[in-house]
This record gives structure tokens, C-alpha cells and sequence, in this order.
């Protein structure tokens, strides 16, 4: 399964060269303010490493971990002071209380939350966007596994302070508009 989804995302990358444009999303511009000064930072399903690299621009240092080899190359070429590590977020472990901001944009796996939670140092800064159900209205092909359900995420994390949280319908041009849920959290001190 994990062969087979790198061959999928190594030839996604390989065809769609917009995928090296893109900007940070909008959701690390918007909570900016809520950023620690500076840290480790690791980037969950990193892709092409535009929100990585906001970060090092921030004065991260910064670990971005996908499990496409073409996207960490194409990464690394234009931000070669990102740390990339090429796994499968369903087998990969960190030490825990390391990270000071966690990035997890468009990347779905309920499996590894509980490490999630267990690699942020206390105060550190959960940061999520991912797509939910109700993209079933307008992609009705969509695999639900990788959708989350109302509420999902903010009931996740509840134990953690919520700064962010909401859902709704996202639109770019260009791209076909996106039920998504956001959310920003930090967690507890102890
Ligand atoms: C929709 S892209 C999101 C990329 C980036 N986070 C962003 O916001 O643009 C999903 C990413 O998840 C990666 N991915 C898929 N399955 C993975 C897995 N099991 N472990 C690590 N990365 C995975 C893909 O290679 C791809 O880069």
C-alpha cells in the first residue's frame, strides 16, 4: 500500500509542475501571530515544502517528512535548508516532546494522532487543514476514509487550547473549491 501511494504521489509530482508553485497556505499566513519564535518544526505530508519553507523563513529549523521522493528532491532544490526525510507517516516514529510547531496541511491518517500529540513539546503549536465529508457533495468518488467527519478534529484535540477551529467551503482560482476543516491548538503545559 505504502509502495503503491509513493508510485501514485511520485507521478503527481513528476506531471503537474503547478504543484512548484504554490504559495504557503493560507492558514499559516493568517495565524502567523501565534508562531513561536523560532524552534523545530515538522511538516506531516510535506509535498513540495512551501509551508516548510515560511517556517525556515520564520527561523525554523525545519524537518518536512512525505513519502514521495520527487517532491522532497523538488523541495530541497528550491529550499535546500529544509531537513527531508522520505517515510511513511504510518510507520515512523520521533522522539517524543521535540517539536515546537507541527504542520499537518491536506494529509489525512487518524493513526499517527496519537504520536502527533506525543513529538509537540508542551505549549507547542498544532497547526491542521484537511478536506471533510462534505466534499462528498461535490467529489462524490472521494475514498470518506480520507475525510473528516464534523467536529472531528476540534473533539481530537480537545484536551488542547483551541485558538482556531472551523469549517467550512474554501475557494481559489483555479483550483475547484474545498470543504475543509482548520484547526490551530496548542498543548497543554503538562
Ligand atoms: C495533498 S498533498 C499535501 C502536501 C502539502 N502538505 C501541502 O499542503 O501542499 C498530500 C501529501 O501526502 C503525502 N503522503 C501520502 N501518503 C503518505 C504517507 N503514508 N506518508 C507520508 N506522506 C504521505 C503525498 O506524497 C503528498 O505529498
Amino acid at each position: 500500500m505504502a509502495r503503491a501511494d509513493a508510485i501514485r504521489w511520485n507521478n503527481r509530482y513528476r506531471e503537474e509542475s503547478t504543484f512548484a508553485l504554490r504559495e504557503p497556505r493560507s492558514l499559516l499566513l493568517e495565524i502567523e501571530r501565534w508562531l513561536p519564535r523560532g524552534g523545530f518544526a515538522l511538516d506531516l505530508a510535506m509535498g513540495v515544502g512551501q509551508n516548510a519553507a515560511f517556517l525556515l523563513q520564520k527561523g525554523f529549523k525545519v524537518i518536512g517528512v512525505d513519502i514521495s521522493l520527487v517532491a522532497l528532491q523538488q523541495a530541497k532544490r528550491r529550499y535546500p535548508n529544509l531537513m527531508t526525510v522520505c517515510a511513511d507517516l504510518e510507520s515512523f516514529h520521533l522522539p517524543q516532546n521535540t517539536f515546537d510547531v507541527i504542520l499537518n496541511f491536506y494529509f489525512l491518517q487518524r493513526s499517527i494522532w496519537d504520536s502527533v500529540r506525543k513529538w509537540l513539546k508542551p505549549n507547542g503549536l498544532l497547526i491542521i487543514e484537511t478536506m471533510t465529508l462534505e466534499m462528498k457533495t461535490v467529489k462524490p468518488e472521494i475514498d470518506e476514509r480520507y475525510l473528516l467527519e464534523p467536529g472531528e478534529l476540534k473533539q481530537t484535540f480537545c484536551d488542547f487550547e483551541i485558538l482556531l477551529y472551523r469549517e467550512g467551503w474554501q475557494e481559489r482560482s483555479g483550483i475547484h473549491p474545498r470543504a475543509v476543516a482548520s484547526l490551530v491548538a496548542r498543548k497543554p503545559d503538562t
